[in-house]
């Protein structure tokens, strides 16, 4: 076949073959993987994606793969295991429950199973399908919620889909409403809130599957369900995608099923704040001056900087849990777009070695992250004539400033800030929710539960 050129070899490229004789197959598929040198970590990702493609056009329902057996450099069956759930569950997604005719009839692929060469590697393999089965869980229920348009994803949605969820899983959901966060002093986030009909809400997940007084790890989402920009209006020109203004807590509730579905002895705690950020005779003016749950005051210079003002006092929230360490997630800043595109979030954080850990944990799931600095020089583009701080430090370095004034929120904490505002999310004819960082915040705990001291694992 090679020899009259049915098939070349390119990596992806695949030929599907019938009725061959002495197999218990009714078709066997080719797929093409390139030079074996150069097969790597990426190669391998678009290899499975176009074998998912390929299975799904010809009406598979039932596969084998022996895709896992390839040779990549430096990675191990386990690695290879994940991918190849992780990518064909993505590629696989559909999201048509809001057309009236759903996109495509085909019957989908029910069953793959995945060939291990040896009964040694069954242990391993079936511990990585495991892990890449709950990972395609959360990112595909971060994709439903991101993809799901303003207008039915509200703050009081996002809350329903949390309860949801601790319905479904051993978690613990909590949802603090307006008057709580009056009572709390949370004058930022509520600001924020003042220009939209929907109640703002503090969605709080807690998933303890860790000794009780271990300290938890918190997730902390930016959940705005529609940011048009306030009195500082955005530009008309893809405005609507600002609907994945919540990606952050998409991902922060991935995760959390996730790891509930892996049952990792660990403590968990998610905070989720959720509002709409729109022009309104009550919104949030340039100039406006308002007092966070910390006490530190801000003149609120563009009302378009309103993630870190609904972050800073879910950070202060986040306090009373003594965490561990606290990672926030959040479609930030177009700067984060610019500097970075769409292939790695922006790393920001005040403890190195949680830095660290987060890019290793992206660089494992091929869900990366890359460091800027947080030096103090920057700090002073928050300086404001008349409050504490600026939400906003002018157009240099939008990304650092961003995270430059969250870190006033966490000075007691060890933190990390993801910015995704380049990752979550593909514009285009592709145009949808990634997932993205589901896969690098599930690593991330799945490395912290397995690196736990054996005395501070929970009793089996
Ligand atoms: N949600 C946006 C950030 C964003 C913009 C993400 C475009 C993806 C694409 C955020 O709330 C915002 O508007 N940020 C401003 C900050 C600025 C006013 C300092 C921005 O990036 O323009
Ligand atoms: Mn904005
Ligand atoms: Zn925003």
């Amino acid at each position: 076949m090679l020899r009259r050129g049915d098939l070349d070899g390119r990596p992806g490229q695949t030929l599907l073959l019938h009725n061959l004789p002495n197999l218990p197959a009714e078709r066997v598929l080719l797929v093409g993987g390139g030079k074996e040198k150069e097969l790597t970590d990426r190669r391998f990702r678009e290899i499975l994606a176009k074998t998912a493609a390929a299975l799904k056009q010809i009406g598979a329902t039932d596969a084998v793969s022996y895709l896992t057996e390839l040779d990549i450099k430096g990675r191990d069956l386990a690695w290879k295991v994940r991918q190849t759930v992780e990518v064909t569950e993505a590629s696989l997604y559909r999201f048509d429950q809001l057309k009236s005719i759903p996109n495509n009839q085909k019957r989908a692929l029910k069953r793959i199973v995945l060939a291990v060469a040896k009964r040694s590697d069954l242990a391993t393999g079936e511990k990585a399908l495991r892990e890449g089965q709950a990972i395609a869980a959360g990112v595909a229920l971060a994709r439903d919620l991101g993809n799901l348009p303003g207008n039915i994803c509200t703050p009081s949605y996002l809350a329903d889909q949390a309860k949801e969820l601790g319905r479904q899983h051993p978690l613990k959901v909590t949802i603090l409403e307006e008057a709580d966060m009056h009572a709390l002093g949370m004058g930022a986030l509520l600001s924020v809130a003042r220009g939209s009909r929907q109640p703002p809400k503090l969605i709080v997940l807690e998933y303890h599957g860790g000794k009780p007084d271990a300290p938890p790890v918190a997730l902390v989402g930016k959940g705005l369900t529609f940011d048009a920009g306030g009195i500082s209006l955005k530009p008309a020109d893809k405005m609507d995608e600002m609907k994945f203004d919540m990606c952050g807590a998409a991902s922060v509730l991935g995760a959390l099923k996730a790891v509930a579905e892996l049952k990792l002895p660990l403590n968990v705690i998610g905070v989720i704040p959720s509002s709409e950020n729109l022009p309104d005779g009550n919104a949030n003016k340039p100039g406006d001056i308002v007092t966070s749950m910390s006490g530190q005051t801000i003149e609120v210079l563009n009302t378009d900087a309103e993630g870190r003002l609904i972050l800073c006092d879910a950070l202060t929230y986040a306090e009373r849990y003594n965490p561990a360490v606290v990672i926030d997630i959040a479609t930030l800043t177009g700067a984060c777009v610019i500097a970075l595109g769409a292939h790695a979030a922006g790393l920001l954080a005040n403890h190195e070695p949680l830095a660290r850990e987060l890019l290793a944990a992206g660089r494992y799931a091929h869900d990366r992250a890359w460091q800027l600095p947080l030096w103090d020089e920057y700090q002073q583009q928050l300086d404001s004539n008349f409050a504490d701080m600026a939400n906003v430090g002018g157009r240099e370095a939008g990304t650092i400033t961003g995270a430059c004034f969250l870190a006033r929120y966490a000075k007691k904490l060890k933190w990390a800030h993801l910015d995704i505002a380049g990752v979550a999310w593909k514009g285009g004819k592709e145009k949808g929710s990634t997932g993205r960082p589901v896969p690098l915040l599930t690593q991330f705990l799945i490395s912290r539960a397995e690196s736990l001291p054996a005395a501070d694992k929970p009793a089996a």
